[in-house]
């Protein structure tokens, strides 16, 4: 894959700017409290690590923490912000670790990122090998929206709007394959910039099935991290997964 076709290699530049304005960073410390209760004491691997938004806070309240990230750019800013939490360069969807860890985790919808269901697919089998035997998998995911595609695309006013910022969502979908293909807009004081990504969207039940497909078992599912009832109105899921025990 070319650079400018990888995620954090578009927006490691703006990430801690973007995840600010986002609410993504003032998150983190709710994440980082429910993560810490599946490796406590333990150890953890991070899919998709980015700058350690969340890798270095669960790190600082003493878990050993590894990541994976295939941007260059995003595990820069790692580096800069630790030297504590050992992080490489690989795909998410192929990897093999040596170490087995209490708990694998892909957050912020890092799995979407995956743009095929074999790929998707790939991504669970490689984190199941990666568990010990009493470790989790615990993966955050929106839950596909149900805002009308007009002509097969849409635009999302209102990401961001504050006294200096507008960002807007433009997106295409890609039925066939399950995939969005969106460009976030964002206006501040007399420049727009232009950030496009790819995703592929999979709705609970799906990632369930995959999930079943390489011999793990739903065991939680949550609306956010302060574990509130996943119900129709939820925005977003935190869904934990487990080796199935034998029959
Ligand atoms: C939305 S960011 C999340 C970063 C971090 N986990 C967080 O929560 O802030 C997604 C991260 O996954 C990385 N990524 C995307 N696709 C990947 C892949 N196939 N293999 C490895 N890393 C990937 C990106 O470079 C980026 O750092």
């Amino acid at each position: 894959m070319s650079d400018e076709l990888i995620y954090g290699e578009i927006y490691a530049p703006i990430y801690e700017e973007y995840t600010t304005l986002r609410g993504k960073i003032a998150e983190a410390d709710e994440t980082v409290a429910f993560l810490e209760r599946y490796c406590s004491g333990g150890n953890a691997l991070e899919l998709g690590i980015g700058d350690g938004r969340v890798a270095v806070p669960l790190s600082e309240r003493g878990v050993k923490v590894e990541g994976i990230d295939n941007s260059c750019s995003m595990l820069k800013l790692l580096a800069k912000r630790t030297d504590v939490i050992k992080a490489w360069q690989g795909d998410i969807a192929h990897f093999r670790s040596e170490q087995r860890y209490s708990m694998v985790y892909c957050v912020y919808c890092t799995f979407t990122m995956l743009l095929t269901r074999e790929a998707q697919i790939a991504c669970l089998r490689s984190a199941v090998d990666a568990l010990d035997d009493e470790g989790v998998l615990v993966i955050e995911l929106d839950v596909p929206g149900w805002n009308p595609f007009v002509g097969g695309q849409k635009t999302t006013t209102a990401r961001l709007v504050d006294h200096e910022n507008t960002m807007v969502n433009v997106a295409v979908h890609d039925p066939l394959n399950q995939n969005l293909i969106s460009t976030l807009l964002w206006f501040s004081g007399t420049s727009v910039r232009r950030f496009p990504q790819r995703r592929r969207y999979v709705y609970h039940q799906e990632l369930d099935t995959m999930a079943e497909c390489v011999g793990l078992e739903l065991t939680e599912r949550w609306e956010d991290w302060s574990r509130g009832a996943f119900t129709e109105r939820s925005e977003r899921h935190i869904s934990v997964y487990r080796r199935r025990s034998s029959p």
